[in-house]
């Protein structure tokens, strides 16, 4: 094979043109057809195009060569399940903006957990949806409150056969919603916060959580839960950082989802979306605070962000393809205007691609179906 970018022989060097041959290696032709139907090459036809040496395409003939060559690949053991439960609830509750998510019973959370279990996948992530909030989010530590319930009824179901995952934050129990306890001038107070994300890691490791993850986009938040973990002998308990969390509105559907009670927005806490170079600050404090795992939320917008962090950091990168992401494909495909499998399987590949290995997905049961049966539906 002549290697691109050197020519064929010396007379190709002295007069590329009537050779036939080019400098980049490539064969001139006229773009016309000979007597045996090929294309004429060559100096003596009048040149004005040129034959390829380099032909990507080859690979990409047939099924078997792109599977041959493709470049990234998914597991189940990387996908994890975000889940919901909702106190009180006897039956599995629709979310009409989450098309095929549901506010999940303490059984049917059960039978879920087993299923993922079943599918090989690598965590669930549990959120609560309280009866009751207050001011401060006291169901976020109360044992008995719904997301700690949830974590010992997922726990004692799977044991460790799924990781079991706990957001850790306050908005879905406080009256306000916001992902903090509110100072006397009503702004999110900071380190106020930090002192209820203490206590709820320690109350989410002992109802079973294995790993937390704190997603209120507080400052010190790692750092104070990585110290009460291992102040109360949690040392084993895994701190999933929501390190760069973006104020996004494609968390739209998740606030219905959780039934959510915020009037306003959550921009004094979570990141700009304009901002990059905020990330990398975020996510190494985030490591230099001990996170075992960052995050990139939401996914697909942030591509950029995953990578720089995937190339950033020496511990595992997740990313999660947040509510908006979901239901857009889903509500497109219900349309007619999307193929919804191969949308699925692309966004979850290309959120791979990017440089993370973990993703978190709403998608993740019915993907990891089509990762066992042998099916891709790029
Ligand atoms: C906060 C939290 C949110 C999501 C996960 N954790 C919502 C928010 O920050 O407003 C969004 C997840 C999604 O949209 O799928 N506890």
């Amino acid at each position: 094979m002549v290697p691109a970018g050197r020519p064929r022989d010396a007379r190709a060097r002295a007069d590329p043109v009537s050779s036939g041959a080019t400098s980049d290696g490539s064969v001139w032709t006229d773009g016309a057809l000979g007597a045996d139907g090929a294309p004429r090459t060559g100096g003596a036809v009048g040149v004005v195009g040129a034959l390829p040496v380099a032909r990507p395409r080859r690979l990409r003939r047939t099924p078997a060569l792109r599977r041959l060559v493709r470049e990234t690949r998914l597991d189940p053991g990387q996908l994890v399940l975000p889940v919901f439960v909702r106190e009180g609830a006897q039956t599995p509750t629709a979310i009409p903006s989450m098309p095929g998510v549901v506010q999940h019973s303490l059984d049917s959370l059960r039978a879920t957990a087993a299923a993922a279990a079943a599918a090989g996948l690598g965590g669930l992530m549990l959120f609560g949806v309280p009866l009751a909030k207050d001011a401060v989010g006291s169901g976020a530590t109360d044992p008995d409150g719904i997301l700690n319930v949830a974590l010992r009824a997922v726990a004692g179901e799977v044991g460790d056969a799924v990781t079991v995952m706990a957001d850790l934050c306050l908005d879905e129990f406080t009256d306000h919603g916001h992902c903090g306890v509110l100072g006397r001038d009503g702004a999110v107070d900071n380190d106020a916060t930090l002192l209820r994300y203490a206590e709820m890691a320690v109350a989410q490791a002992a109802a079973g959580a294995a790993v937390v993850g704190p997603s209120g986009m507080m400052d010190g938040q790692v750092g104070i839960v990585r110290t009460a973990l291992d102040q109360a002998g949690h040392t084993d308990t895994v701190v999933l950082a929501y390190a760069a969390k973006y104020a996004s509105a494609f968390y739209g559907p998740f606030r219905d989802a959780v039934d959510s009670s915020l009037v306003g927005d959550r921009c004094t806490y979570q990141q700009d979306p304009a901002n990059r170079r905020e990330a990398a600050r975020e996510v190494a404090l985030d490591v230099a605070q001990g996170a075992d795992l960052v995050m990139v939320k939401p996914a697909l917008g942030y591509l950029d962000v995953v990578a720089d962090t995937a190339a950033a950091v020496d511990v595992p990168v997740a990313a999660y393809c947040v509510s908006g992401e979901y239901a857009m494909v889903e509500a497109a495909a219900a349309h007619g205007w999307i193929d919804r499998e191969r949308a699925i399987a692309e966004s979850l590949t290309c959120i791979r691609r990017a440089g993370a290995d973990v993703v978190l997905t709403y998608w993740a049961l019915e993907a990891a179906g089509w990762l066992t049966a042998g099916r891709w539906p790029l």
